[in-house]
């Protein structure tokens, strides 16, 4: 009912990886194009595991919104934003709070296994207890409808429908809401009012369901309606009353495959990643003293590209071409493993040419970063603003 919406976040964990690059990123530069997107720096789902040391969170995060433009998200196309600058996420996870049953939380899967998992740490918080919730607070506060998440959030997610599903059956009915509606109605002017009422009368009377479609139609054409207006519409029409919050839907993101220097999926905490903005030097140096089929002791040697993680990579950056110059010269010793390793140098400093270019321009400049993020914080804040009001209105805190 709402217009399509994405919105994706990502806690601010330091530069990010060709990992990232291949699972996340290139999927939100692909959905900027399919829909209109909201994509944050969740700083405060950071201070739930850091609050012992919260000082590295600014540069992460700049260092991060960089990685994202450096990748192609495109701030004409997309809204950028940090989570700590749009403190109405704040307020309504204090006021979903209220309403959320304690065991909801302690049954999260991820609250006992990253308890256990992160074990130095003391994470028996309240803080940390209600990442979910903060989680849904960000969702629910921009109606977004789809929610790109890897597999290990899915729960959250699921968590965040139950919970507006159980806000809207509590709160749901605004006060006053047929008078609103009537309002609403009032402002699509007379032509449409009038065609909005016979609609509706249809399907009340006669249980007309092609009415509702026309009805949805015409208000789908409609550009001016705010958020607000346009739901009392949709729910004035059926009768029902309003839903405050829309539930959303995960778009799960396939894990990405990336190998990383060891053969096994890069990540941070194996140690064998290579970052987006990575020197040239250092790549070269990465790449130069990967492990390679221990049974080419000797250049004479012949291998098997299979139990090589280079071939991995070169199953990522190399054509049809060169991966049979690998799999040949690598089997019959015809080419030796440095040689072999330069394509892949080459294919991934290609990838990241663009990126380095992109990102230069924002490291001479960190101010268009704050003038990205200042306009989209603007932008974001005013969409949560209008479900704030609706929310405050519902739980009956809009004393004037
Ligand atoms: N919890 C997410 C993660 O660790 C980050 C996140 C915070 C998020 N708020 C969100 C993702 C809202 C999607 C929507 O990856
Ligand atoms: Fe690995 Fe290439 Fe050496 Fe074969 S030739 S072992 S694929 S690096």
């Amino acid at each position: 009912m709402y217009a399509e919406r994405v919105l994706s976040g990502m806690r601010p964990t330091g530069a990010l990886h060709l990992g990232h690059y291949h699972g996340v990123l290139k999927n939100w530069v692909k959905l900027q194009h399919e829909y209109p997107c909201l994509f944050f720096v969740a700083d405060w789902h950071a201070l739930t595991t850091h609050y012992d040391n919260p000082q590295g969170i600014e540069q992460a995060t700049w260092d991060m919104v960089i990685d994202w433009l450096a990748a192609g998200v495109d701030p004409n196309q997309a809204t950028l934003f940090i989570q700590s600058r749009v403190p109405e996420h704040a307020e309504l996870h204090l006021l979903m709070s209220m309403m959320t049953p304690l065991g909801w939380l302690e049954r999260v899967p991820t609250y006992k296994d990253q308890q256990e998992k992160l074990d130095s740490k003391d994470l028996s918080t309240y803080g940390f207890l209600g990442y979910p919730l903060l989680m849904s607070a960000d969702i629910l506060i921009y109606r977004a409808d789809k929610v790109p998440v890897g597999e290990d959030q899915l729960p959250h997610v699921e968590f965040t429908r139950e919970l507006a599903r159980r806000f809207n059956h509590m709160y749901g009915r605004e006060p006053g809401f047929e008078d609103k509606a009537r309002e609403a109605v009032k402002k699509l002017g007379s032509k449409k009012a009038r065609l909005y009422e016979e609609l509706r009368t249809r399907f009340q009377q006669n249980g007309d369901k092609e009415a509702i479609a026309q009805a949805h139609a015409m208000l789908d054409e409609i550009q001016h309606l705010s958020v607000g207006d346009r739901e009392r519409l949709f729910g004035y029409l059926e009768g029902t009353g309003k839903m405050i919050l829309a539930e959303p839907s995960a778009l799960l993101t396939e894990a990405s495959k990336m190998p990383g220097l060891d053969g096994h999926k890069m990540s941070k905490s194996y140690n064998n990643t290579i970052t987006l903005r990575e020197s040239a030097e250092s790549v070269t140096k990465k790449v130069r003293s990967m492990p390679t089929d221990p049974a080419r002791a000797r250049r004479t040697d012949p291998g098997e590209p299979a139990k090589c993680p280079v071939w991995q990579l070169h199953l990522v950056y190399s054509n049809d071409a060169c991966k049979e110059w690998v799999q040949h010269g690598c089997r019959t010793a015809g080419i030796g493993c440095i040689e072999c390793k330069q394509p892949v140098i080459d294919g991934i400093l290609r990838e990241q040419a663009p990126m380095r270019e992109r990102a230069q321009i924002y490291l001479d400049d960190l101010t268009l970063v704050k003038n990205i993020i200042a306009d989209g914080c603007e932008k974001a804040r005013e969409l949560a603003r209008e479900t704030m009001r609706d929310v405050r209105e519902s739980m009956g805190l809009e004393y004037h």
